[in-house]
């Protein structure tokens, strides 16, 4: 059987169109909405506590029957570097200030979710499909989702990421065309040799895995769908087009109203919100933090001590 038809049917899929998980920036009312309407809709849960993650999946479940994915961040070592982190916080400063804060979190500056005890909430509801990005999971995480029932769908920038996760066994391959917006997910490789853009990425990656793929990254509407699939994808999965989405309380809305106005704004690729690379739009925080960013702490470390100033400035 073909693997956009493999897909198809797992998914119970009407339409080619995933929603992309998106930590802090969907709602449950999106994702049940995109579900219901013949795609499947992903909560991202990378960023929520156990007890949030099982409140996102109810709320889901109350609003709709058909299927949807929850997703993770797979766990990375936390390095922690006590020379960067008082640079950050020195940097930082006047950012907090200036939006009404007094203290960057002070060392031990600690990661507000474990990864185990996320997996755990995500698998004791039983969810249909589990998604994750950053790196494969655990070998034991694996085990544990594949034995629970639910589709499984990593994510790959190149091919050797995407043979890798096949060869973990994953149902379901995501390829991030380097187009993507929020974090990159390369996890084989720096950075910045899987910056590929989707219409090379989805060939490559399509001849090398007898997965289904997913393509990922500027599609924008049905003439990047069909282009996706002319090239071999099983289906898309979109983020940024959702953003604006009426459903989508969760973001604000300046944020919503610079996304919708972003035609001719520059994005750029940058490690100054959570340690790690993720396209996002420049302003002024991205241009000045992005000259000391190679003094600045990894992800997750990074992330945690900007949460309290990123969530004040939305
Ligand atoms: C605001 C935002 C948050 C995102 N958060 C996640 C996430 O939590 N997990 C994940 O696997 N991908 C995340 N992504 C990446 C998407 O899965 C996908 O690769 C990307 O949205 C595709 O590019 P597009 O935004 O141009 O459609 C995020 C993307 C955006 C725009």
């Amino acid at each position: 059987m073909p693997a956009k038809d493999r897909l198809f049917g797992r998914l119970a899929l009407n339409h080619p169109i995933i929603l992309a998980p998106m930590a802090n920036a969907s709602t449950p009312a999106l994702v049940a909405a995109v579900s219901n309407e013949g795609g499947l809709g992903s909560i991202g849960a990378a960023r929520l506590a156990p007890d949030a993650i099982t409140t996102a999946i109810r709320e889901v479940r109350a609003k709709t029957n058909r299927l949807f994915a929850v997703n993770l961040f797979a766990p990375l070592p936390v390095i922690v570097d006590a020379a960067k982190i008082e640079t950050a916080r020195r940097l930082l400063e006047p950012y907090y200030r200036e939006v009404g804060l007094d203290e960057v979190p002070a060392p031990p500056v600690k990661p507000p979710y474990c990864f185990d005890d996320q997996l755990s909430a995500v698998l004791d509801e039983k969810p249909p499909v589990v998604s994750f990005t950053f790196n494969l999971l655990p070998v034991d995480a694996m085990r544990r989702v594949r034995a629970s029932g639910a589709m499984t769908i990593g994510t790959a920038t190149n091919v050797a990421e995407a043979r890798a996760l096949e060869e973990a066994g994953v149902d379901a391959i995501v390829a991030q065309g380097g187009e993507a917006g929020g974090h990159r997910g390369t996890f084989i490789g720096p950075f910045e040799d899987s910056l590929i853009g989707l219409m090379a990425l989805i060939p490559v990656i399509a001849g090398a895995v007898r997965v289904p793929v997913i393509a990922a990254g500027g599609i924008m509407d049905g003439r990047g769908i069909r282009a996706a699939l002319g090239l071999g994808a099983s289906a898309a999965q979109i983020g940024t087009a959702f953003l604006g989405c009426p459903e989508n309380s969760a973001v604000n809305p300046v944020y919503r109203a610079n996304v919708l106005d972003a035609a001719d704004k520059p994005t750029t690729i940058v490690r100054v919100y959570s340690g790690r690379y993720a396209r996002m739009i420049r302003n002024r925080y991205v241009t000045e933090m992005s000259a000391h960013e190679a003094s600045l702490p990894a992800y997750p470390v990074m992330g945690a001590l900007t949460q309290p100033f990123m969530q004040a400035a939305a």
